[in-house]
């Protein structure tokens, strides 16, 4: 018997035009919490999915031992029936069903053909108690929490007698008391004997909790790193990540002198009657020219929300109080007059309503001004292919070519289209809603150096973010929300983590 719960040997994987994993060698230990990294689009996903089934056998090259077997997985129920759950980074929950619903969909506890509910409530509550989660077996998906949704992904990932548990990027939406909670999982579930093997692009929680590290580059293997060994530091991922050493994620900016306010709000309150409450209550703010102003807070806190008001979600909200850009009064009833009036919004979400899937690249970054590069009416292609190819270089877009559809991108390469698409209209304020979550340290250094020189060009920004260390790095001033109000201001000088964490829990 071989200590290997799991052998991926020699797999290789093509797309057109893309060679994503070429001779990959991956092995994991029974037991053990093994992380996989890499830059975006170095083929982690990719390998998952050609573990789990998602990509048939024949599609790729190489071999899969598992448990000492070697298998040919056809569809996803192949690898879900030997004991292999796979949680994607993209939830896939029913919102209007219940959590035990959700927990036995494709999977009901039957008896004589007719479903038994009772027993599935008692045995989602069972399942619940394993992953650490009080909530009632009835409430309703959309009503929880990011948070709470994934661990209920991961409950039902236990319903069907998990041995290996794969998360791509589980953490990435979650806040860090939610990211601290699936970590802790993660060791509990461990010492129940199962293996996780987990993506992330956050090193502190490969740090914190890994086994195991194996570094992915340019869809080949570099390396496995070996906690055991004091082999997994934050210096040693980053460096075999990228190839190369960065000293200091976040890139300095000359100080400049900030000019007038770009933005103010004067006691802003946005009533969402869908919900039958203030998503943002009574909020004052103001953003000057020339600044990054961070708004922090916990999931939930109402910063998105205060976000969609400000680029006018005037249809979605009964707004009060006063929105002044550059000193006038405005009300911006439609996202497209928030646009002319100078104001953009990168959104978080960026498959629900950033960017065109089914578009290809060149198309995703030009449709927001078209009408720069349509003289008398008409799209001029050079042009436009010229403005994306700047882009492409400029955020370090993986693709083998403009023409790529966006939804075959991977996923840290989308966020930098959806960035570059916003970059073109060439906004005075720019929101952005979690501008780097799912990109990796090397971009997330590229992202930050196309922020500073943004504010050097005169601009302005907005940033969300839930990952303090951004915030305190690229901020000159953090406003900090919770409930839907703001709690705090914070100087870049008097802005750490404690006081942050002190005012969103307030
Ligand atoms: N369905 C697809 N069609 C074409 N190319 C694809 C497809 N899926 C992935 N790719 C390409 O394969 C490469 C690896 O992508 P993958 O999604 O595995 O990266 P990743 O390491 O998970 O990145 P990220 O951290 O950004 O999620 C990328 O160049 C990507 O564009
Ligand atoms: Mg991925």
């Amino acid at each position: 018997m071989s200590e290997y719960i799991l052998e991926m040997n020699q797999i290789s994987k093509e797309f057109p035009g893309v060679k994503a994993l070429s001779n990959v060698n991956f092995k994991v230990e029974k037991g053990e919490i093994h992380f996989l990294v890499g830059e975006n689009g170095a083929g982690k996903s990719t390998l998952m999915k050609v573990l789990s089934g998602v990509y048939p056998h024949g599609s790729y090259s190489g071999d899969i031992v598992y448990n000492g077997n070697v298998q040919q997985f056809n569809k996803i129920t192949d690898s879900v029936d030997v004991g292999i759950a796979i949680i994607y980074q993209e939830l896939a929950l029913f919102p209007d069903l219940s959590v035990y619903e959700n927990i036995f969909v494709g999977n009901e506890i039957q008896k004589g053909g007719v479903m038994n509910w009772n027993k599935a409530i008692a045995e989602a509550k069972k399942m619940l108690d394993k992953v650490g989660l009080k909530v009632n077996p009835e409430a309703l998906i959309k009503d929880l929490g990011v948070g709470k949704q994934q661990l209920i992904e991961i409950a039902k990932a236990l319903s069907k007698e998990v041995k290996l548990l794969i998360l791509d990027e589980p953490t990435a939406a979650l806040n860090e008391d939610d990211s601290a909670n699936l970590l802790e999982l993660l060791l509990e579930l461990k010492k129940q004997g199962i293996t996780s093997i987990m993506i992330s692009h956050k090193l502190k929680e490969v740090t914190a909790i890994a086994d195991k590290a194996t570094v992915l580059r340019d869809g080949e293997t570099i390396c496995t790193l070996d906690g055991s060994k004091g082999e997994i530091t934050e210096d040693a991922i980053i460096k075999n990540m990228v190839g190369r050493e960065i000293e200091d994620i976040y890139p300095k900016r000359p100080k400049k002198d900030i000019g007038e306010n770009i933005l103010e709000l004067t006691n802003w309150t946005a009533y969402d009657p869908q919900l039958g409450r203030n998503v943002a209550n009574n909020v004052n703010l103001h953003v000057k020219k020339g600044e990054i102003v961070g708004i922090a807070g916990l999931m939930g806190s109402g910063r998105t929300e205060l976000a969609l008001s400000i680029f006018g979600n005037a249809a979605k909200y009964k707004i009060q109080g006063d929105l002044f850009v550059k000193g006038q009064a405005v009300k911006l009833k439609h996202p497209s007059e928030a646009i002319k009036a100078g104001i953009a919004y990168v959104t978080e979400d960026r498959k629900g309503d950033g960017l065109f899937l089914q578009q290809d690249i060149k198309n995703n970054i030009s449709i927001g001004n078209l009408n720069n590069i349509s003289p008398k009416g008409v799209v001029n292609e050079n042009e436009e292919i010229v403005i994306a190819q700047g882009y492409r270089e400029s955020l370090t877009i993986k693709t083998p070519s403009l023409q790529q559809l966006v939804g075959k991108l991977s996923g840290g390469n989308q966020q930098k289209v959806s960035l570059g698409k916003w970059l073109f209209v060439g906004p005075e304020l720019l929101i952005l809603d979690e501008p780097t979550r799912g990109i990796d340290v090397g971009a997330k250094f590229e992202i930050y150096t196309v922020m500073n020189e943004l504010i050097n060009r005169g601009m302005s920004i907005i940033m969300i973010s839930s990952e303090l260390g951004e915030v305190l790095g690229m901020s000159d001033r953090v406003y900090v929300m919770a409930e839907g109000e703001i709690k705090g201001e914070l100087s870049s000088g008097e802005a750490n983590q404690e006081k942050i964490m002190e005012l969103a829990t307030q």
